[in-house]
């Protein structure tokens, strides 16, 4: 894997550790107060990182997108700003409100940031009905 595909797979790697052990802690605490931060850790940060990491190591055009720096970082630093803000919301700090509801925001945004990378990619090409440059490297 090179560039955001071995980026976001390291990304995915840090959310499922953290998340396991806050699912961990969760369980052995029998205090589940923190599960909207588990399941989306899981889900929105290891699963979905995961698939953005497959998507750019078998699409090298998407990968070579001048955007992709930019789904990356906003996709990262708005879902780790994400996750800790709702830690500490669901804890009983309702100041960090503002931080969730813009780090929500950026997350959004990153999708759409993904799919004018994606989209044209996987659009078939004139010469045949295969993707463009799919590279199984
Ligand atoms: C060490 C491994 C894990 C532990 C100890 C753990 C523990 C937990 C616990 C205690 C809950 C709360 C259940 C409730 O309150 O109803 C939960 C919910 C959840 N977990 Fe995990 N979990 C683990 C791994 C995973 C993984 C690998 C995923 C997904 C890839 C995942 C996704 C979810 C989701 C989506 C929910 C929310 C379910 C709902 O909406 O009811 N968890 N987990
Ligand atoms: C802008 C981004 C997102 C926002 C603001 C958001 C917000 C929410 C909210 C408010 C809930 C209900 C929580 C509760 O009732 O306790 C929820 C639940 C859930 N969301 Fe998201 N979500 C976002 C993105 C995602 C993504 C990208 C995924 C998966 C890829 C996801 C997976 C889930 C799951 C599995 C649940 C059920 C578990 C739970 O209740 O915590 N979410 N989300």
């Amino acid at each position: 894997m090179q560039g955001v595909a071995r980026n976001f797979f390291t990304l995915a790697i840090v959310y499922a550790i953290f998340g396991m052990i806050l699912g961990l802690a969760m369980s052995i605490s029998q205090d589940h107060t923190q599960m909207p931060v588990h399941a989306h850790a899981m889900v929105a940060g290891w699963l979905m990182s995961a698939v953005f990491a497959f998507f750019y190591h078998l699409f090298p055009a998407a990968r070579a997108s001048r955007l992709a720096p930019l789904h990356f970082w906003l996709t990262a630093v708005s879902g780790i700003a994400l996750m800790v803000g709702l830690f500490f919301l669901l804890g009983g700090n309702a100041t960090v409100e503002p931080l969730v509801a813009i780090a929500s925001l950026g997350f959004f945004l990153a999708i759409f940031v993904f799919a004018w990378i994606a989209l044209p990619v996987i659009r078939p090409t004139e010469a045949g009905e295969r993707p463009a440059r799919v590279d199984f490297r």
